[in-house]
């Protein structure tokens, strides 16, 4: 009798010690590309952050390579949907979901990184990522995915010239779509996780894309020329269900906040390094790569900003803000 309660106990003991080990939450962390990527180091710094500041009892899993969609925007539709909790991955899609984030992806507007993160960083980058809210998603951070590049299987590129009649796929974005159109391309919008097996097929030509994202892509296997154009900055972001957050106590969102921010600092450095180290890594896998003059590219899609100045209504003006700042 003594030994079955004295068993009893043990047993309570045991399930109350798996009980307050045992993770009150499991989230869902998304992205697009692959483990290599720039994304994915920021994603597991984040997850780790998170999992010990809450001493294990909210858990992130981490879905690369659009485990959780086909593509960026069918993952930011899961946050609203509820079926992700979490996105690290480029704001190409956003401006589907809330218009003002167009702001970003007209061409050319940043210089260089001290530019970009004066702006993301700033009051500009604070009040586009608020406007999210309205949206069911909360915006976490800024981090990065890069200037981006042109690649085709068809010849090298340096000038505009050269792009004439190549069928390049685009992000879901309508003002990148305009950029290549005024270059005489036909820009064909792909989710991402079709881009690779189109390229091989022949059924497009191209895509534009950073560099790290066309080595950790292996892109270099179906693409022999690379052009460094950098004509557009893809900002990335850290991104977050808004029914998720909200249920989260204060002290638990500051501490979603404060790893976001680590994380994507993280995320930002690694970018950076993979944005230089993999230009040679490329040229080692067979790519071509060609540094065109880019004033001929900048001077012809100046017309994308007329076309599109309009959409941002009031906000128009934050162009002129932005590509008057970072000097
Ligand atoms: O081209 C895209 O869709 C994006 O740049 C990618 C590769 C998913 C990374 O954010």
């Amino acid at each position: 009798m003594k030994f079955r309660k004295g068993f009893v106990v043990l047993l309570s003991v045991l399930f109350a010690f798996a009980a307050e080990a045992a993770p009150s939450r499991v989230l869902k962390l998304g992205h697009a590309v692959p483990e290599e990527n720039a994304y994915h180091y920021g994603a597991l710094k984040f997850k780790e952050l998170v999992e010990s500041e809450t001493k294990g009892d909210i858990q992130i899993d981490v879905f690369p390579n659009n485990q959780l969609g086909t593509g960026e925007r069918d993952i930011i539709e899961g946050l609203q949907l509820g079926t992700v909790d979490i996105y690290f991955g480029s704001t190409g899609p956003m401006g589907g979901f809330e218009k003002k984030f167009l702001l970003f992806d007209f061409p050319f507007l940043f210089r260089d990184k001290k530019h970009v993160y004066e702006v993301l960083d700033g009051e500009i980058g604070k009040y586009v990522m608020g406007l999210l809210d309205s949206k069911g998603i909360h915006g976490l951070a800024w981090m990065e995915n890069g200037f981006r590049n042109l690649t085709n299987a068809k010849r090298a590129v340096n000038s505009p010239d050269d792009v004439k009649g190549l069928k390049v796929r685009t992000m879901e974005n309508k003002v990148h779509m305009a950029m290549w159109r005024v270059l005489g391309v036909d820009p064909t919008p792909m989710a991402w996780s079709e881009v690779f097996t189109a390229l091989q097929q022949g059924t497009i030509d191209g895509q534009e894309n950073p560099v790290p994202v066309i080595y950790t892509s292996k892109l270099y296997e179906v693409q022999k020329h690379l052009a460094l154009t950098r004509h557009v900055f893809s900002p990335a972001m850290i991104l977050v269900a808004k029914p998720l957050f909200d249920s989260l106590s204060p002290e638990r969102q500051k501490i979603f906040e404060k790893a976001a921010l680590e994380a994507a600092l993280h995320e930002r450095a690694v970018c950076d390094k993979m944005e230089n180290d993999f230009i040679d890594s490329l040229k080692k896998s067979g790519m071509e790569i060609s540094t065109p003059n880019l004033a001929p590219f900048q001077e012809a899609s100046r017309k994308v900003y007329d076309e599109f100045r309009g959409e941002l209504g009031d906000d128009a003006k934050l162009l002129e803000q932005i590509l008057a700042s970072g000097k």
